[in-house]
C-alpha cells in the first residue's frame, strides 16, 4: 500500500489534501491522472447502469436537505460510532475497533480509557447567518435520501411505473472517527447509488438477483481480478430488520478485504419513513390496475473513490522484464483501457530532430479527439516507464524511418510487443485494441 501511495503522489493520481498545511484527516485531492481516473470510473458506472438501460433515470439531488430527511431516515437516532478516549494520549478510538477497554493500544497505559460514547457521524453545518439550532443541518451521509424524497417528482415527470430505477453520482460526507487506509475510509466521499423500485408482485427477489449478476457483471467487464473480489451474503441477523436479502461487495486490498458496495433489499421501509413523517402520500398508483401500493426497494450503492482505490490497486504489478541482455524490473499498472487515464502515449525517438517532434506533436494532435492522448519527448527508456507507470495501453514512436514510410512503432504496455503499423492505419489499429 505504501508503494502504491508513493506512487499515486508521484505520478499525480492522489494527493492529501491541505497538504501544504500538513494535511487534514480524511479528505483527499485527485491529481491529473486521478481526476481522469475517477471519472473514467463513474462514467462506467452511469453508462452500464443509466444510459444502456431504459428502466433507470438520472437524478441530481442537493447535498444539504431539509433536516428533517435525516429524522426519517432514521440517521439522525442511529447513525453512531461508539467512541473512546484515552485520558492520557488523547487518542480516539472506535469502540469496534479495541481489543481490549483496559488498556491503550497506542500510550499503553491502564485505566485511561473512558466509558464509549455514541457519536453521530453526520457533519453539521449551519445555514444562514444565525447558528442557533433552527438554522441547523446536515451534509448528507448518502446520497440515496434525495431519491427517497423526490420519487413521486420523479416517476410522474418521468411517466415512469415500477419496475424502474432512479439512479444518482454524488459527493457524501461522514464524520469518520478513525479515517483510514489512504482513499478507503474518508470524510468526504462519493457515492454512485442506484435506487430500483419494484412492484409487490412477488419478483422482488428476482429483481436483487438479477441487480447482483449486472454488478458482478460490471466489475468483470472493467477487468477487477475475480480472485481479489467476493460477494458476501449477509445473514438474517446482519441484515436490517426490513431486509430480505443483502450482500457486500468486498475487495481483497493489501490490508484485507474491505466493501466496495452494498446491494440492499430494503422493503418498503424508506418510502414508508417519509411517507409518516412528511405527511405526504408517496405511494404509487397505477393506473392500469388503479392500485395504490408502496413499491418495495433494491438498492446498488457502491463508493466511487473506493472503486478507483480498487482499480489502482488491482492494475499494481511489480514485475521482472529482460531488456535485451539486462534483467530489471518495470512498475505497470494494467488499467483496463476504458479505465486508464492516459490511452495513447505518442512520442518522438529524438527531441532534438524537428521533422520527428513535428511528425509526433500532428500525430498526437489526430489521434486526440477519439483517444486519450500524451505526447511525451526524452529518454525512450524513461518514457516507456513513466508511460507504464501510468497504465497507458500504447505507446506509438515516431522515429527516423517514420519519416519516410509513413510507419510507427507501437508498443503494448502488457506485452511489451511491438508492431510496425502504418500511419493511417494507426487510429483503426488502436480502436481495435482499446
Ligand atoms: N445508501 C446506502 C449506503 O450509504 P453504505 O454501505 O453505508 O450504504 C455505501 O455505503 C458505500 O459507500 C460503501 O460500500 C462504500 O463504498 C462507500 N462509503 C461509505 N463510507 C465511506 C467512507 N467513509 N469513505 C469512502 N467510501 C465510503
Amino acid at each position: 500500500m505504501e508503494e502504491i501511495t508513493a506512487l499515486a503522489k508521484r505520478r499525480g493520481f492522489i494527493f492529501q489534501s491541505s497538504e501544504i498545511y500538513g494535511g487534514i484527516g480524511g479528505f483527499f485531492d485527485y491529481g491529473p491522472l486521478g481526476a481522469v481516473l475517477k471519472r473514467n470510473v463513474k462514467d462506467a458506472w452511469w453508462r452500464e447502469m443509466v444510459e444502456r438501460r431504459d428502466d433507470v433515470v438520472a437524478f441530481d439531488s442537493s447535498i444539504i436537505m431539509h433536516p428533517r430527511t435525516w429524522e426519517a431516515s432514521g440517521h439522525v437516532a442511529a447513525f453512531h460510532d461508539a467512541l473512546i478516549d484515552c485520558r492520557n494520549c488523547k487518542h480516539r478510538f472506535r469502540a469496534d475497533h479495541l481489543a481490549s477497554l483496559d488498556k491503550c493500544p497506542d500510550c499503553g497505559m491502564s485505566g485511561t480509557l473512558t466509558e464509549p460514547r455514541n457519536f453521530n457521524l453526520m457533519m453539521r453545518t449551519a445555514i444562514g447567518p444565525m447558528e442557533d439550532t433552527s438554522a441547523q443541518a446536515y451534509l448528507r451521509p448518502e446520497t440515496a435520501q434525495g431519491i427517497f424524497v423526490n420519487f413521486k417528482n420523479i416517476y410522474q415527470s418521468a411517466r415512469k411505473k415500477p419496475p424502474f430505477g432512479i439512479a444518482q453520482i454524488g459527493k457524501s460526507f461522514r464524520n469518520e472517527i478513525t479515517p483510514g487506509n489512504f482513499t478507503y475510509r474518508q470524510r468526504e466521499f462519493e457515492q454512485a447509488e442506484l435506487e430500483f423500485f419494484v412492484p409487490p408482485d412477488g419478483k422482488d427477489l428476482e429483481w436483487f438477483d438479477r441487480w447482483v449478476k449486472a454488478r458482478k457483471q460490471w466489475y468483470s467487464d472493467y477487468g477487477v481480478q475475480p480472485d481479489r473480489l467476493r460477494f458476501y451474503e449477509l445473514t438474517e441477523k446482519e441484515r436490517p430488520f426490513y431486509a430480505k436479502a443483502g450482500i457486500d461487495v468486498e475487495y481483497l486490498f493489501p490490508w484485507g478485504w474491505g466493501e466496495l458496495e452494498s446491494i440492499a433489499h430494503r422493503g418498503t421501509y424508506d418510502l414508508d419513513r417519509h411517507i409518516e413523517y412528511s405527511g405526504k402520500d408517496l405511494q404509487f398508483f397505477d393506473e392500469a390496475s388503479k392500485q395504490k401500493y408502496t413499491p418495495i426497494l433494491i438498492e446498488s450503492s457502491a463508493g466511487m473513490d473506493r472503486t478507483t482505490l480498487t482499480m489502482l490497486v488491482d492494475a499494481y504489478h511489480r514485475e521482472a522484464v529482460t531488456e535485451g541482455e539486462k534483467q530489471t524490473e518495470r512498475t505497470v499498472l494494467r488499467f483496463h483501457p476504458k479505465i486508464a487515464p492516459v490511452q495513447v502515449g505518442v512520442f518522438p525517438l529524438a527531441r532534438n530532430k524537428p521533422d520527428l517532434v513535428e511528425r509526433a506533436r500532428s500525430i498526437e494532435a489526430a489521434l486526440r479527439p477519439r483517444f486519450r492522448t500524451q505526447y511525451d519527448e526524452g529518454n525512450v527508456g524513461q518514457l516507456y516507464r513513466r508511460q507504464d507507470e501510468i497504465g497507458t495501453p500504447f505507446c506509438v514512436m515516431i522515429d527516423f524511418e517514420t519519416l519516410d514510410d509513413a510507419a510507427v512503432t507501437v508498443r503494448d504496455r502488457d506485452s511489451m510487443k511491438q508492431d510496425r503499423v502504418s500511419q493511417d492505419a494507426l487510429p483503426a489499429y488502436l480502436a481495435e485494441r482499446l
